[in-house]
């Protein structure tokens, strides 16, 4: 799997310690809360696991999933949301947490769905921020990193659902699309 890797943007030991940065903001702003922390799947996983363990907060911990990519590298604009919303998000401090803010299409869809339910408040916490790649008007209110305009892998994040397993985030060789 390491021959495909061209480059390693993030590090694992970078990502860890920018994931207690942030776990320990997130700590003190909703301190006395008690947030609904909605992963959205598949990507969100492993950054999804260990920033809710930094957060030291009587947390709701619930998953969605939104997919738009299918097996290619670039966004069809047409998201499928999967959410039964069984759970009340009416009144909570929601927080998405995410894998990577791309284009926003993604979020800006998720974010409706979840503002119609009136919670009390909504933030987002993306791991990377691809803000070159923007399409749509959404910021997210926690960033772990600015990502350069590349496909990135690793971290839970895929392409065609491999290297999710990745500790670190990367950039494949071109002969790894072949
Ligand atoms: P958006 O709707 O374009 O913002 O895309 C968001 C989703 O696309 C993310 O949750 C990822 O699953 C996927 N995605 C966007 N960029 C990348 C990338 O560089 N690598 C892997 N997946 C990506
Ligand atoms: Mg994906």
């Amino acid at each position: 799997m390491k021959d495909f890797i061209r480059e390693i943007l993030f590090s694992e030991e970078e990502i860890s310690r920018r994931i207690n940065e942030l776990g320990d903001t997130i700590t003190r702003e909703y301190a006395g809360k008690k947030p609904l922390l909605i992963g959205v799947l598949k990507g969100c996983f492993v950054f999804f696991a260990d920033i809710s363990r930094k957060i030291d907060l009587d947390c709701e911990i619930r998953f969605i999933t939104a997919s738009s990519y299918g097996s290619g590298t670039i966004t069809s604009g047409d998201v499928k949301v999967g959410m039964d919303f069984d759970f009340q998000i009416e009144g909570r401090d929601v927080i998405i947490i995410e894998d990577i803010l791309d284009s926003g299409v993604t979020l800006t869809a998720l974010k409706g769905f979840i503002l119609q339910r009136n919670p009390a408040s909504l933030k987002i916490c993306t791991m990377l921020d691809k803000a070159a790649r923007r399409q749509a008007p959404i910021v997210a209110d926690y960033i772990g990193f600015d990502c350069p305009d590349e496909f990135v892998v690793g971290y839970g994040l895929d392409y065609a659902e491999h290297y999710r397993n990745l500790p670190y985030v990367a950039v494949l060789k071109p002969e790894a699309y072949s």
